[in-house]
């Protein structure tokens, strides 16, 4: 894949070391749910050094009294696009306890493999937040492509997507039609196979979470 300035793939032992016993077949459904949770935690500390809005508060040590800079409050809004992106919101939540949630829901045609909106209710004021959006699986990326074009429809300006294991078309794809916009990545994988899912990938996320198959 061409390097594009606006993605970032991570190279983290600890990430990879969780990534393989995710992709196990033989991963329990709460152990998969607690790696989604710990590796988006991980990557959130990563992907959000940057461009999270920050206030300046006088804070008093015993010795004497100094500025210091902190999170802003309400500062962040989490996006998960549904189903599998809602196995990541805890994992954001936890460094973002106050981030609002937003919900995009989407699905791909199986047999188009184009993403299909079925739900959207954001937080108000969401246009003037930094907008995370999250999905474990950026195949296509028609559903990362279709999300934040809509979140831009509703004028949002500041907005990041991560997501577990990506594709190389569909990571090409979301960078290319959105220059603006930061895209994280935990791994690359090798490509699609002709159903439209990441090779060796982990399967269907979404099923793995819930236990829906
Ligand atoms: C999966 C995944 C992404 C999408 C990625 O969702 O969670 O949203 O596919 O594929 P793309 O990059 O080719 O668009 P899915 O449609 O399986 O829905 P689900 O989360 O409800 O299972
Ligand atoms: N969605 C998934 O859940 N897995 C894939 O491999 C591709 C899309």
């Amino acid at each position: 894949m061409k390097n594009y300035e606006n993605v970032i793939i991570f190279d983290h032992p600890l990430i990879r070391h969780k990534i393989a016993i995710l992709r196990d077949e033989k991963t329990s459904m709460k152990e998969f749910r607690e790696l989604v949770e710990e590796i988006t935690t991980l990557m959130t500390y990563e992907s959000l050094k940057d461009g999270v809005p920050t206030t300046e508060i006088e804070v008093k040590t015993p010795l004497e009294t100094c500025t210091q800079t902190i999170v802003a409050d309400n500062s962040i809004v989490i996006v998960p696009i549904l189903r599998a992106g809602l196995g990541m919101v805890n994992g954001v939540h936890v460094l973002f306890p106050s981030a609002k949630v937003g919900h995009i829901g989407m699905y791909r045609n199986e047999e188009t493999l184009q993403p299909e909106t079925y739900y959207c209710k954001l937080p108000h004021g969401i246009e003037d937040k930094l907008v995370v959006i999250v999905d474990p699986m950026l195949a296509t990326g028609g559903s990362a492509c279709d999300a934040i074009q809509l979140l831009k429809n509703k004028g949002c300006k500041h907005i990041k997507f991560m997501a577990i294991i990506g594709a190389p078309e569909g990571v090409s794809k979301v960078a290319e039609a959105h220059p603006d916009v930061g895209i994280y990545v935990s791994t690359l994988d090798r490509c699609l196979n002709e159903h439209g899912y990441i090779l060796p990938g982990l399967g269907d996320a979404g099923d793995r979470l819930f236990g829906t198959k």
